[in-house]
């Protein structure tokens, strides 16, 4: 297994009846293909579903390997078995730590790795000296507002764009 800085492992009940360890920690850009294949993979469901397309939709593996290299954004990784089976963009922003393209591999779903990566960016953010995480939901998705609000997070706002008015909702968590 990848032994990155801050490197965390923890068991979770997985896939029926396995135990699965999964290791969680900042990608390094040599990850860059994995990023962006977890990401193709997790928003497939939303292509021409979701309107305006998701950009993790339109992402290439070279701007990832490129925002990890300059440090324009930290990635998070859960890995199993050393493979990247999910990810969270971080990036600091003046007071708050933004997230994006929270994604993980639908095989993996709902065995709490997506909480897990949100945890790991709140311990990003008291790292960073930042009391504020701050996420975007599309308005049409209001299963994942719930998703965000029991993990803490409150609306504070909307974004819009030419033909889509308020189609994105932001979200904040305060530490
Ligand atoms: C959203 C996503 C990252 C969640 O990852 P995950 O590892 O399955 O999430 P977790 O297992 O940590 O789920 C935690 C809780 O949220 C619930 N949950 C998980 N995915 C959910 C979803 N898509 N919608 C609503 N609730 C969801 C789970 O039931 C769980 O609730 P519980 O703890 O009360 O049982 C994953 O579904 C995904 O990759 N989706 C596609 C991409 C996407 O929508 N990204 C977010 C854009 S804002």
């Amino acid at each position: 297994m990848d032994v990155v800085p801050q490197e965390m492992e923890e068991t979770l009940d997985a896939v029926p009846n396995v135990e699965m360890v999964i290791s969680l920690g900042r990608a390094t850009a040599s990850e860059a293909r994995d990023i962006w294949r977890v990401t193709r993979i997790a928003y497939a469901p939303y292509k021409g579903i979701i309107k305006p397309t998701f950009g993790a939709l339109r992402v290439t593996e070279k701007a990832i390997r490129y925002q990890i290299r300059t440090g324009k954004y930290i990635y998070l990784v859960a890995r199993h078995e050393g493979r990247v089976v999910g990810t969270l963009r971080c990036r600091k922003r003046g007071r708050y730590l933004g997230l994006s393209r929270l994604a993980v591999l639908p095989d993996y779903q709902r065995h709490g790795i997506g909480r897990r990566l949100m945890e790991w960016a709140e311990d990003e953010a008291r790292r960073l000296g930042l009391r504020r995480l701050r996420g975007e939901v599309r308005a049409v998705m209001p299963d994942l507002l719930r998703y965000y609000r029991r993990m803490g997070y409150r609306p504070i706002g909307r974004r819009s764009r030419k033909g889509y008015p308020g189609y994105l909702i932001i979200v904040q968590k305060r530490l």
